[in-house]
């Protein structure tokens, strides 16, 4: 069966709560697109809003982040039931400018990651090189470990429901997308490495998708590769390019 794609939105921080919901509201009717999963992941204060804003349309509001413990004394962090309780389906773990503003590791990456699964949330787990890296010729490498430790302990029922997203740090907010080639690669790749901890089933199943300066015109060649299965999108999400996107196959 194939893999349904699923173009999300990473808003980063951006949008008060106002903003939120008029662009929610200008978005609505440009994400149409039923062979999509469209997702828009939000700052924490934007979910209630946005999630308001968004009734009624294809639009799944997910998180940016969440905390690995359950509740209690942990200031300023987000738990996984307020996010389960605000109707969040999707929460994005590890993103690189996490891990590099905020010491975000592969250990408590997997923290998340178990925890979002035990709550019945959908994680998009980031992973990317540097240019360093690239130039060092250990890109896959690199990826295949950020792969196992994320999924440590996650189970095969839950590894098939993940969302991957490969987005090379080098192409981040740069404009600089990584070509095709380079992109299929490493998705296909990380499926190889998916595969080898669970089997051809889960690597089936499971959805990788590619992040880093995706816009409307290399959206199609990008999603058209047989092992990418959609984006996650940061500056063009904010726009009403993110249609266009969305709707990469029309
Ligand atoms: P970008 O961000 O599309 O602005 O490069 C992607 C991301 O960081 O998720």
């Amino acid at each position: 069966m194939a893999r349904r794609k699923i173009i999300a939105g990473n808003w980063k921080m951006n949008m008060t709560p106002t903003e939120a919901v008029a662009l929610v509201d200008t978005l609505k009717p440009l994400v149409v697109n039923d062979d999509v999963d469209v997702v828009f992941c939000v700052p924490a204060i934007d979910i209630i809003p946005a999630m308001e804003a968004a009734k009624g349309s294809n639009i799944a509001i997910g998180a940016e982040n969440l905390y690995f413990e359950d509740k209690g004394a942990y200031t300023g962090e987000i738990s996984p039931a307020m996010l389960v309780d605000a109707g969040v389906k999707y929460v994005i773990i590890g993103h690189s400018e996490r891990r590099e503003y905020f010491a975000e590791t592969d250990e408590t990456v997997n923290k998340k990651v178990l925890k979002a699964f035990a709550y019945g949330l959908t994680p998009i787990i980031c992973c990317g090189e540097t240019l360093t890296q690239r130039e060092q010729g250990i890109t896959i490498d690199w990826i295949r470990q950020q792969i196992k430790i994320a999924f440590l302990n996650v189970t095969e029922e839950q590894a098939k429901k993940a969302v991957i997203a490969y987005e090379p740090i080098w192409a981040i907010g740069t404009g600089k997308v990584a070509t095709t080639e380079q992109a299929e690669e490493v998705c296909a790749a990380i499926r190889a490495c998916i595969k080898e901890l669970y089997g051809a089933e889960t690597a089936e199943a499971i959805r990788i998708q590619y992040g880093g300066s995706v816009s409307a015109s290399s959206a199609p060649e990008l999603f058209a590769q047989p092992d990418i299965d959609g984006g996650l999108v940061g500056g063009a999400s904010l726009k009403p390019d993110f249609g266009k996107i969305v709707n990469y196959n029309k």
